[in-house]
């Protein structure tokens, strides 16, 4: 891969604190002159978005585990090849608020689909595009879920939108993570999530600022 710009990826469970970090990420960025280019997935484009208002509709005809992976993967495609690899080409940084390893932790580890079969679709539809450091934010279910509860709270919403079934799905997605993150320490930081904010940042800044 040719391009000069730096790709960086957040991953980890809901509630981690992607988010809160990539802002602060993001803001230092740009005031070192930077150009980031912020994408979230499923979305960043036109077709992604539509791929994501799919995705979440829980009314309509809901898609299978594999139609759910390959509709993640379509929206990815899209982006790769019309967003993130341009950006990275003529210089940027890129942002992504999850990546390809989102789908080997929930649909593989998760639902249970193939993981090798996954990885090689991943592989398709990146075109080749891998992240430079992609950040895992670790971080217990428990302490996720009081935090999603307290930001559903603030914003005027009750919990219910919170998933309380499923603890054993997310132990699963959790340990592919943790899974994933050993086997290439390279371009896995695996930061501890539970501190407050500025040390969680201070942990993701040392990473990374040595690439600027
Ligand atoms: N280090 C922290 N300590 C305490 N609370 C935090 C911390 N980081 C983020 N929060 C709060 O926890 C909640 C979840 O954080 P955030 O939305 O950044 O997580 P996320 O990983 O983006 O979640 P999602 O997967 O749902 O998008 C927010 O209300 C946020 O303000
Ligand atoms: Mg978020």
């Amino acid at each position: 891969m040719a391009a000069r710009g730096r790709f960086i990826t957040f991953e980890g469970g809901e509630g981690a604190g992607k988010s809160t970090q990539i802002g602060r990420l993001c803001e230092r960025l740009e005031s070192l002159g930077i150009e980031v280019v912020q994408v979230r997935e499923p979305g960043g484009t036109a077709l992604g978005e539509e791929m994501r208002r799919i995705l979440a509709d829980t009314k309509g005809d809901s898609p299978t585990d594999r139609a759910e992976a390959l509709l993640f993967l379509a929206a990815r495609a899209q982006l790769v090849e019309k967003k993130l690899l341009p950006a990275l080409e003529r210089g940027a940084w890129v942002v992504s608020d999850r990546f390809s390893d989102s789908t080997i932790a929930y649909q593989g580890y998760g639902r249970g689909l193939d993981v090798e079969a996954l990885e090689r679709m991943n592989a398709f539809a990146c075109a080749g595009l891998r992240p430079d450091v992609t950040l895992f934010l670790d971080l217990p279910r428990d302490v996720a879920v009081s935090r999603m509860r307290a930001r559903e709270i603030a914003a005027g919403g009750g919990p219910d939108r919170i998933e309380s079934a499923g603890d054993e799905f997310h132990a699963r997605v959790a340990e592919g993570f943790r899974r994933m993150a050993a086997a290439e320490p390279g371009r896995f930081a695996t930061i501890d999530a539970s501190g407050g904010e500025e040390a969680v940042w201070e942990a993701i800044w040392k990473r990374l600022k040595p690439l600027t």
